[in-house]
């Protein structure tokens, strides 16, 4: 195998399926993945225990990532709000476009992996569904996790942040010019990742030559 770098990008609004799909595609290519949301989850989990969110951006360990409380619905609203700041976005830019030139390909998910991380990604994707079916999903993954949220408020929660993270005026969430768009809403997980592959597998071929 080549270890030459080669970035897939994949950016999209909450619960639209890019978690499944990176998985998926960093398995198929022996690929690293690197869920973005992940460092604004910890980076809001701080913030949500009283840390200033840009001081807590700039010091984050790597143990704050194994964080249990990461995937809650408080925290992924913690981690919306403090995405807005420009220098939380500013002290995380250089280790996110690190691992994305990494020898040997990278996967990375986010909102800003096509427009601001590393627009030069040599595949490009925006997953997306919409947000009646994205709630549905996510209330599904919480409730089996002991959440009791109904879904009436998941649909809420999935819509506020939606429109904090496509409207704020940092690196706001949008389908960035040259990235496959794929609407996830009518697929099942093999449709969307068979999709994806695909869209991959034509990026590396017209790389290739
Ligand atoms: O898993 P889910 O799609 O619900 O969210 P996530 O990817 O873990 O992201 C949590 C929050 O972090 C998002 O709502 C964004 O506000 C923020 N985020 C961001 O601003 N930029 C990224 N590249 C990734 C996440």
């Amino acid at each position: 195998m080549s270890s030459a770098p080669f970035t897939v990008a994949i950016d999209g609004p909450a619960a639209a399926g890019k978690g499944t799909i990176s998985r998926a595609i960093a398995a198929h290519f022996g690929f690293a993945h690197l869920d973005t949301g992940l460092l604004y989850r910890a980076v809001g989990a701080l913030a949500l225990d009283g840390a200033d969110p840009i001081e807590a951006a700039r010091a984050l360990l790597p143990e704050a990532l194994e964080d249990g409380r990461l995937r809650t619905a408080e925290v992924a609203q913690a981690a919306s709000r403090v995405a807005v700041i420009p220098e939380v976005r500013a002290a995380l830019l250089d280790f996110q476009r690190d691992f994305a030139r990494r020898p040997g390909g990278a996967v990375l998910d986010g909102r800003d992996i096509c427009t601001v991380i590393y627009p030069d990604a040599e595949a490009q994707l925006f997953v997306t569904a919409s947000a009646e079916v994205r709630a549905q999903r996510r209330w599904k993954e919480l409730s089996g996790k002991g959440d009791d949220r109904t879904l009436e408020q998941v649909l809420e929660d999935v819509r506020i942040r939606d429109a904090r993270d496509s409207e704020r005026d940092a690196a706001p969430m949008k389908p960035a010019v040259g990235a496959r768009v794929i609407d996830t809403s009518d697929m099942s997980i093999e449709e969307a990742v068979a999709a994806a592959i695909s869209h991959v597998e034509m990026c590396r071929g017209a790389t290739a030559t």
